[in-house]
Order: structure tokens, then sequence, then C-alpha cells
């Protein structure tokens, strides 16, 4: 991490300014290894690899944390030489493809597919995830000086209150243990008049055709080399019979049913090397999270409006359900 961007950091336990310790490998601007220390309560919390580090190296994320290391760069634009991320993040969060002087706050980040988007609208980025997908994103946009990553929990965010214009939080509310107290966690890190753009699964009709939802009690529990390995096989033998159900009429909702196998054919704009290499990545991601929790449009409705924000819009979209809403001022 770059050493001026300890003005965004504060202590995730007493929200007390943050130093850097005294044994630190870096050089005049960059922090490589060492620690940052709490003025207020003493804790201190490592610098390993670049990434300051806020929580303990495992927890209920770990699947995440092998999932993008193992797929660093599979959903990036620049790696699939498409726009799907692109377009995926303007539309869902309407920002202006420029925003200089802007600071943004990206929580569950993962690899970084939509850390791509984000600085490249020229804003400061603050990227936070609880695994170590950190260190996949780290290798892609570590070095910018418009990015910091941090390794942290969005339950307690190592970060200053109010020095945000924007926050956004897509693919992760559903695969925490609360997801309503993980959504009331958001506004604060938001300066007033700021934005916030979350999305999350929707339970609907699709939600019963879901057959992972059965099958994830099981899959979850098992280590995740083993399960990669086994989903990796299983989608390479029926990648044949899966491309030709893919060109029938609900053939990706017959994959996805009946095989359990995520299949984009036809609705993104990939090769068929990547439609396979997205269907391992993305069958991985459904059976082995904790935490796979959809929600009602209702339900997200309220979040905004107990949060008290205003130009509210929930709709459903992308990952189930969209929502955007700006702080309000007073
Ligand atoms: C499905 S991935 C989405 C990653 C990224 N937003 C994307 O769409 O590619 C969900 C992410 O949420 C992160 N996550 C889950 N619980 C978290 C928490 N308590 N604090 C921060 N990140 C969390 C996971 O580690 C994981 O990388």
């Amino acid at each position: 991490m770059y050493r001026d961007h300890l003005k965004y950091l504060a202590c995730p336990s007493c929200s007390g300014e943050l130093t850097i310790g005294s044994k630190v490998i870096s050089d005049a601007e960059f922090l490589e290894d060492g620690s940052l220390d709490c003025v207020s309560c003493g804790k201190s919390f490592p610098i390993v690899r670049g990434v300051p580090r806020f929580v303990d190296t495992s927890n209920y994320a770990d699947s995440f944390g092998w999932e993008w290391t193992t797929h660093a760069r599979t959903q990036y634009d620049s790696y699939t030489r498409t726009t799907i991320s692109q377009d995926r993040f303007f539309d869902e969060t309407r920002w202006p493809r420029e925003l200089n002087g802007e600071t943004i706050l990206e929580v569950g980040c993962g690899a970084g597919r939509f850390t791509e988007q984000a600085v490249s609208t020229g804003a400061m980025v603050v990227s936070l995830d609880y695994s170590v997908a950190v260190d996949a994103n780290y290798a892609s946009h570590g070095r910018l000086k418009n990015s910091l990553i941090v390794q942290g929990d969005l339950y307690a965010m190592p970060l200053k209150p109010e020095r945000f214009d924007r926050v956004l939080c897509i693919g992760v509310l559903q695969h925490t243990p609360a997801v309503g107290r993980a959504f009331a966690g958001l506004p604060r890190f938001l300066k007033p008049g700021g934005k916030l753009v979350v999305d999350v699964y929707a339970i609907n009709w699709k939600t019963f055709f879901k057959s992972y939802y059965l099958l994830r009690p099981i899959t979850k529990r098992i280590p995740h080399e083993e399960l990669y390995a086994a989903i990796r096989r299983y989608v390479n033998l029926m990648w044949p019979l899966v491309r030709l159900i893919g060109k029938l009429p609900s053939g990706r909702l017959i994959n996805k049913s009946l095989f359990v196998i995520s299949d984009y054919r036809g609705r993104l704009a990939l090769s068929d090397d990547l439609l396979k290499e997205w269907a391992i990545l993305d069958t991985f991601d459904g059976l082995s999270p904790q935490f796979d929790r959809p929600q009602f449009l209702s339900t997200v409705k309220r979040w905004f409006a107990e949060a008290g924000f205003t130009d509210v819009e929930v709709f459903p979209g992308y990952n189930g359900i969209v929502g955007r809403g700006t702080k309000p001022v007073d």
C-alpha cells in the first residue's frame, strides 16, 4: 500500500488513527510488509505482500479465497477481451465514466473484475475483501496510485467514516451471515450526498429450480481443492452435452437446474473455451460458499428506507436485485 493511502484507514476495533509500525519493508512511497498500529487501543495489524490485513487468515469466506486466486483474471474484461464487466459496472451503478477527484469504496471486491472498471474512472478506489482474494486483486491493481486493496470484514471495516463519495457492494451481501446487518453497515462510510449501489440474489420462482441449493449443504463441507477438482472433471466430461442442450430453448435453465452447470451460452459473447472456464468458476461459486441467502425485493426496499436514503431505485436486475440510492445530506 502507498504510505499516503493511510488517510483512508482507521482501526476496525475502536476507529482510532493508525500509524505505520517501526518494522516495515518499504521504499519512500510504498509499504510492502510491516504493520499498522492503532494510536488509541494499541492493536497492531500486519501489512503482508503489500496488503494491510485486519482479519484472520482463515474465515468463512475461504472458499472465495480459493475461487478468486484460482480464477484471478477469468472475469476481467482485459482477459476475455469483452465489455461484460464494464457493461455491468456502468449499467448497475449509472455512474459517470470519469470520476477524477472522487473516492469509491468497493466492498467484497473478490479478484477485482469491477476494480478494473472502478479504477478506470480515475477515482481513488479502496477495495476491501474478507478473503485472500485480495492477493489476486493486488496482483492486478495493487501498484496503481489510485488503488488501495485491504483485507477486512464488512462488519468491522478498517476505514474512516464518511470518507467516500460512492460505495459499491455487488455480488456480496447474499454471501454474508446476516445480510440486513451487512447492508446497514455500508451508509456510515458515505459522505452526506454520497451514492450507494448494491445487488443481491433474489428469491423468486427460479429459486426453486436451482438444484445447487439442495446440494450446497453437502458440497460446502467438501475441502475446496477436492470440490474444485471434482467440478472441473465433471464440467469437462459434460461439456459436449451442455453445449448441445444450451442451444435449445430454455437450454441454459436445463443445464443449470438439471446438471448444476452454469451456462452463459447465448447470454455472454464468450468463446467456447471461456464459456467452459466461466462454467467451472461459477459452478464452484454456487456449490462452495458457507452462506447463500437470497432476498425479497421488498426487503431491499426496506433497507434503503430504513437508512433514510433518497432517490432510491430497487428493481430486478443482473445478480437478482439491484438497489441504488443517495445518502441524505442532513
Ligand atoms: C461472489 S464474490 C463477488 C466478488 C466481486 N464483487 C465480483 O462480483 O466479482 C463475494 C465476495 O464477498 C466477499 N465477502 C464475503 N463476506 C465478506 C465480509 N464479511 N467482508 C468483506 N467481504 C466479504 C467474499 O470474500 C467474496 O470475495
